[in-house]
């Protein structure tokens, strides 16, 4: 991260920008000089989200930055404010701003809040190029009376965290194939691992065909990178429970055999973002203090068509000895999670997490917003549903309906790797649900909020890191 984060009781005189929160209803801040008719006028009433930039001959560029109903202040609407007045200031290096001052958000709520608003918002991938990709922005200071500072200072503290966990994921994801296959994954797993305390061990192919990951092996078929699988460790002193978590980490998703149109290729180098959430979270445990042990499975490979690729008809048998007959190679996903889910309930955990960009079903059935979520555990998907409003990161639960189990009948195998052009996200998910037993399990299909065209809020262009703060939240909250 480019930027830093510090918190000011008044507004230094390195500030170039200051923000200054202004409500749909109450008094105007007299640091603004403007009444409310005056900013009207200009088209700022305070609505959530809105900026007005007041250009100033001498001191810092003032931003009103809109907060909305004052009665209805939530970690939301301040992520939300901070990041518009991050991209309202985006020409300015040092930007100060009293948001995470305001009462009605507790104020370590605030602190994260605000920090995270900024951050994400001021991210950018530095690309490839001659001349990277930059932000401007170099500290966001966060001015907070006596009172609060203490509260705000330690929100900070995890917001700079769980940014930092979003860069890295985005990062993984927005980096070219090319320069992201398996063993670059692995290999920057180890270094994140090394650095935050977690135990890593990555598999190559033979170990993989070793341990019976018929699934990551089929996939991987028509590739000439070989396969990674990388499992992650965070044991805390007398954990409180045990969570897995298991990553679909295809680097590039051509579709294999089943080749996918050009156009629907274009974009698959991110079919490893939910390894990269995975990883990123992980990461973040240690310094979060985090309670709970973490497993963590990153199930990395390319799925690509050769002479040696995955036929349509071929039959796999994965790791708990299932087996499915092929009859789409561009339903890939789910047979590597077959391997990850498989293996991570082995351990015996309280709980076990999957997130993936796995159908295309999903984004037609709830767009691009938001992830599914499907379950066998209604405790737990309503704990991910929880952790997902505090971080924003919207998921929206889909049924597991048994009776469409009939739609994966193989006369050859135990199951098909695809149902029929219906309920893709339920025949998916019911797919997976073949592989974690009895254990508490749910499934997130983040392939809609993957990624965004263009700069949205907190979200910059390109990939979203979606699920790493939603992961982050839910494991640092969990218990058994
Ligand atoms: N990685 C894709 C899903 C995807 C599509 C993610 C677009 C993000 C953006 C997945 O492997 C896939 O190809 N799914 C197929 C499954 C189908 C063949 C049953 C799909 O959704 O079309
Ligand atoms: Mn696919
Ligand atoms: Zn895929």
């Amino acid at each position: 991260m480019t930027a830093t984060v510090s918190i000011a009781r008044s507004v230094p005189k390195s500030a170039n920008a200051v923000g200054v929160p202004v409500a749909t209803s109450g008094t105007v801040p007299r640091s603004l000089g403007l009444s409310r008719a005056a900013l009207a006028a200009h088209g700022f009433e305070g609505k959530a989200g809105q900026t007005l930039v007041l250009p100033s001959a001498t001191g810092a560029t003032l931003v009103a930055v809109g907060v909305g109903d004052p009665s209805a202040l939530s970690m939301q609407v301040l992520r939300n404010a901070a990041a518009a007045l991050v991209r309202a200031a985006s020409r300015h290096a040092v930007v100060a701003t009293s948001l995470a001052d305001l009462d009605g958000v507790d104020a370590v709520k605030a602190g994260q809040a605000v920090a995270e608003g900024g951050l994400l918002a001021a991210y950018r991938y530095a690309g490839i190029k001659k001349e990277p990709n930059t932000t401007s922005l170099t500290e966001l200071v966060l001015v907070a009376g006596e009172k609060r500072s203490k509260g705000v200072t330690s929100g900070v503290d995890r917001g700079v965290a769980t940014s930092a966990a979003a860069y890295l994921a985005r990062d993984l994801a927005n980096t070219p194939p090319a320069h992201m296959n398996a063993r670059n994954i692995a290999d920057k797993a180890v270094e994140v691992a090394a650095a935050s305390g977690l135990t890593v061990e990555v598999f190559n192919k033979d170990q993989l065909a070793a341990m019976g990951c018929g699934g990551m092996l089929g996939v991987n078929r028509g590739s000439t990178e070989p396969p990674r699988m990388v499992r992650l460790t965070y044991t805390p002193r007398n954990p409180v429970g045990h969570l897995a978590l298991v990553g679909k980490g295809v680097m590039f998703d051509s579709g294999g055999l089943s080749l996918k149109p050009s156009d629907g290729q274009i974009g698959m180098k991110m079919d490893m973002s939910g390894a990269a959430a995975v990883l990123a979270a992980m990461g973040s445990l240690k310094a979060l203090k985090c309670k709970a042990k973490v497993t963590g499975y990153l199930m990395c490979t390319d799925n690509m068509p050769s002479g040696s690729a995955l036929k349509l008809g071929d039959v796999l048998t994965f790791r708990n000895g299932k087996t499915a007959e092929i009859h789409n190679t561009d339903a890939e996903g789910r047979l590597v999670l077959a391997d990850g889910l498989s293996l991570a309930v082995e351990d015996g955990p309280d709980a076990v997490v999957d997130i993936a960009t796995l159908t295309g079903a999903c984004m037609v059935a709830l767009g691009m917003k938001m992830a599914g979520v499907v379950g066998n555990d209604q405790p737990l998907v309503d704990r991910l549903r929880t952790a997902s409003s505090t971080t924003d990161e919207p998921i929206w639960q889909m049924p597991l309906e048994k009776s469409y189990r009939k739609l994966l009948d193989s006369n050859v195998a135990d199951m098909r790797n695809i149902g029929g052009p219906y309920g893709g996200v339920i025949t998916s998910s019911l797919f997976l649900s073949e592989f974690v037993g009895d254990v508490p399990w749910a499934h997130l299909d983040i392939a809609g909020p993957m990624s965004v065209d263009a700069d949205d809020g907190w979200l910059s262009r390109g990939a979203t890191g979606f699920g790493t703060r939603l992961l982050i939240e839910f494991a640092t909250s969990f218990t058994k």
